[in-house]
């Protein structure tokens, strides 16, 4: 009797204890496509695990607008948000306000990663985030256009792309007027800066700032590649494609009234969803190349604590959860989020719900970077003067040649001081 008395003595012990540990962390997730739901049930799984919970931050559309609103927030070094989801071109800008998770998070688990990405976290050997999920730019095409076309395989140049989407534009639109070509990301923002860095280096006109920091822009065959995306507006693509983001250029395609869609993996889970229009007729390849070879931009999004958190501890347990292995399968199985663990590329489960991932891997693994590492805390602005630089010629505003040329001068300015 006495015995069974201290052993619930100690069990109400323990359950007040972790009671009392218990915490709230506050986790920052976006909410493009289907974000903000996976990233909920996967905070929901952590606290049925751990006995915390989990408040939601739900962050704006435009990673620059959530890049606006956590600066703000790290700036004021607030403790109201725990974790943040960090786009990959953003460590070198906000290294000083995250946890070095280095030594916090085991080394076997940090390096199951793809390498390439952690040493993206790491600024000056501070690991600021973990990899959660990466990200390449994909032509997705209509494969039952295709063939009611005479087409048999996804076009392997700008120039056969903008052939092939004109002569299928031009047939559909004989019954649905509002058929577009080709959609993209043309609005004056960083998927702008994602989308033109594949033209340019496509074209074989470079990375904007090389691996040293040296501008490179200026030149001729960056120049054509403007010139060309130039020439796809109101001819392939609808006049509103300089105001596209992902979700727009997604939102046409998915409800069947585009040929061809440049964007990010996500688009492949919510294509083939029940309400998806065109569901069971969508393709993938790799984007088409400019003479160079295809490029495609490399993205993706990491979870990195706040230095300002109160609950520090609870908030790595949280980022070790999210971006270890079970979440990242699920992620990838029902979102179509690229795991940025390598194992997960030969998982079965996975790349049956994504054969793309399989067929596609060197997509993945040779995604190009924004030049985020040699331009540190000034590529913000470096992608603001390349990302207006490129909208002014798809606007009609400037030619290319004239456009690389100011456009290498204002990098200069910023250069100047100092990057
Ligand atoms: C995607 C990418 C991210 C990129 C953004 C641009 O979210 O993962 O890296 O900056 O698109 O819109």
């Amino acid at each position: 009797m006495k015995k069974v008395i201290a052993i619930i003595g100690l069990t109400a012990a323990i359950a007040a204890n972790s009671q009392a540990a218990a915490v709230t962390v506050t986790l920052a997730c976006g909410a493009v496509g289907q974000e903000l739901e996976l990233c909920k049930a996967g905070a929901d799984r952590w606290a049925a695990k751990t006995g915390n919970s989990v408040k939601i931050f739900e962050s704006p559309n435009l990673t620059n607008d959530r890049l606006g609103l956590y600066q703000q927030q790290l700036a004021a070094k607030s403790s109201d948000i725990d974790v943040y989801q960090l786009d990959v071109v953003w460590p070198g800008l906000l290294a000083q306000h995250f946890v070095d998770l280095k030594g916090k998070v085991p080394a076997a688990e940090v390096n199951a990663h793809f390498k390439g990405i952690v040493a993206a976290n790491t600024v000056n050997g501070k690991l600021v985030a973990m990899p959660w999920f990466t990200d390449a730019g994909l032509l997705y095409y209509r494969t039952d256009l295709m063939t009611k076309y005479g087409y048999k395989t996804a076009p392997k140049t700008w120039a056969e792309l903008a052939a092939m989407a004109k002569k299928i534009q031009t047939g559909e639109q004989k019954t649905n007027k509002s058929f577009a070509g080709y959609v993209w990301q043309g609005k004056n923002y960083e998927g702008l800066t994602c989308d033109a860095l594949e033209w340019v280096v496509s074209f074989g006109g470079g990375t904007i700032v090389d691996d040293k920091g040296a501008i490179t822009i200026n030149n001729a065959k960056a120049a054509a590649a403007l010139d060309a995306a130039a020439s796809w507006v109101k001819n392939i693509s609808p006049a509103g494609v300089t105001t596209y983001g992902e979700e727009e250029a997604r939102g046409i395609f998915q409800s069947g009234n585009a040929a061809f869609m440049r964007n990010w993996p996500y688009a492949w889970a919510l294509g083939q969803g029940d309400d998806s229009k065109v569901k069971g007729k969508i393709g993938v390849a790799p984007l088409p190349s400019g003479g160079a070879g295809n490029a495609a931009t490399l993205g993706g999004w990491q979870l990195g604590v706040s230095t300002y958190s109160k609950n520090q501890a609870a908030a790595i347990s949280l980022v070790r959860y999210l971006a270890g292995p079970d979440e990242q399968k699920i992620r990838a199985i029902e979102g179509a989020y690229n795991p940025t663990i390598q194992a997960l590329y030969k998982d079965s489960a996975v790349l049956k719900a994504n054969p793309f991932f399989g067929s596609l891997l060197n997509v993945f693994t040779s995604a190009v970077a924004r030049p985020s590492g040699p331009t540190k805390s000034k590529y913000n602005q470096v992608s603001q003067a390349f990302s207006t630089a490129v909208s002014d010629v798809l606007n009609g505003k400037s030619k290319g040649a004239a456009a690389v040329a100011k456009l290498s001068t204002d990098l200069a300015r910023i250069k100047g001081r100092g990057w």
